[in-house]
């Protein structure tokens, strides 16, 4: 069988519909978002859900999420954090961010939720001056696609042993497929091919990296 991109597309669907259940609120937040001159380019549901479960694997200590957009895929990872976590996310538009702390607060999840504005690699190189080495359960990357070997270098002496690394847009992005040289390959192999990482991706939307930390 051919996996031609109107059977993705099928796929994709199917996924959305069975998988993509969501209150009232994240169910709407993105057309507010967009309505506000924000972009449409969250994760979908599906993905959301994902991002939720693997934060639950984890002990959900303190998450960091690079590209926060409206908050859409960080209200989901905050809600698989522990009662005590909190989720550093890191925006580089003020009206974004700003956007994304009055829906965590909708949400409620605001006050396990810090929006750090500013650029990824700038803010990632400032946290890891910030925390302790070792105390990041979870890292999910969805911004500048080209920068995600940097994010993933600056964040790796944070990760916890047994914490997740998770992007997205690791098989394509809108652009087109990462064989066509789209989506962040480099970044695949240098995670693929640490040896401290177990990784895999999954083919939910357009690629999803996870990779644990062995220790
Ligand atoms: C694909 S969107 C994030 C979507 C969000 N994770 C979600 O699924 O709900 C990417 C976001 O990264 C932001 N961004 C762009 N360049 C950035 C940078 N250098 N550092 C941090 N964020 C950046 C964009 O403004 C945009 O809001």
């Amino acid at each position: 069988m051919t996996m031609t991109p109107e059977r993705w597309r099928y796929l994709g669907r199917y996924s959305r519909e069975l998988f993509g259940s969501q209150d009232d609120h994240l169910a709407t937040m993105m057309d507010e978002a967009v309505a506000a001159g924000l972009p449409d380019i969250s994760v979908t549901a599906d993905v959301g859900r994902l991002l939720m479960i693997l934060t639950l694997l984890t002990p959900g200590r303190l998450a960091i999420e690079v590209g926060t957009l409206a908050g859409y895929s960080g209200i989901w990872i905050a809600r698989g954090l522990s009662d005590t976590g909190r989720l550093i996310t890191i925006e580089f538009e003020p009206k974004h961010a700003e956007f994304a702390r009055s829906q965590f607060d909708h949400a409620g999840v605001g006050s396990a939720v810090e929006v750090r504005v500013g650029a990824g690699i700038e803010v990632l190189s400032g946290l890891r001056d910030e925390l302790a080495p070792g105390t990041v359960d979870v890292l999910f990357l969805d911004a500048i696609k080209t920068e995600y070997s940097d994010y993933f270098k600056l964040a790796r002496p944070l990760i916890a042993p047994g914490g997740l690394v998770l992007a997205d847009n690791v098989y394509a992005t809108g652009a087109g497929w990462v064989d066509e040289g789209h989506g962040t390959d480099e970044f695949n192999r240098l995670v693929a091919s640490d040896p401290d990482f177990e990784a895999v991706a999954v083919p939910l939307r357009q690629g999803i990296l996870i990779a644990r930390r062995n220790s």
